[in-house]
């Protein structure tokens, strides 16, 4: 019971202070975000959600396939891999989003509901550094 109870009260206190420190950072800091394009995702948090949702099918650092395409310089070509199309941050947002279900011989899943927003910005701000 006990046990149970400092567990919990470890991770609220971990979702508390990853939630407010970068609020608090956002305030301190107004005039330094300032000269920032707004609404930059954390490429930290983002290698963690590649780590956890992505790695299993795609490699950062080859373009090697593993099951889905390596994805090394994702943004930096002027396509992406697989379909062609431009590889732009709305285009990799809606394979991440809607997945492929249809594609052959590897359907990608889809990440609609399991990923929010911010997780989105966060994953697409650490694809950017690949
Ligand atoms: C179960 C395996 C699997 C997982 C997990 C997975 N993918 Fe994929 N992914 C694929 C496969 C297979 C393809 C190639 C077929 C296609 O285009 O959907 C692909 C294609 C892609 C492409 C290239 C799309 C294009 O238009 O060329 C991108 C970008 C991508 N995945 C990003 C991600 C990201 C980011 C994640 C994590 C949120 C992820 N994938 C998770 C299997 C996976």
């Amino acid at each position: 019971m006990q046990k149970t109870f400092d567990k919990r009260g470890y991770w609220g206190l971990l979702i508390a202070v990853a939630t407010l420190c970068p609020l608090m950072l956002e305030a301190t800091g107004a005039k330094k975000s300032a000269a920032r394009p707004a609404a930059q995702g954390s490429v930290k948090a983002g290698k963690a959600l590649f780590d956890q949702n992505c790695s299993l099918c795609h490699f950062p650092d080859q373009t090697k396939t593993k099951i889905g395409p390596g994805l090394k310089d994702l943004f930096k070509n002027k396509t992406l891999p697989v379909s062609h199309l431009p590889a732009t941050e709305a285009n990799v947002r809606k394979q991440i989003l809607n997945g492929n279900p249809s594609a052959k011989p590897m359907p990608m899943p889809p990440f609609k509901p399991k990923l929010s927003e911010k997780d989105l910005a966060n994953l697409i701000a650490y694809l950017k550094t690949l």
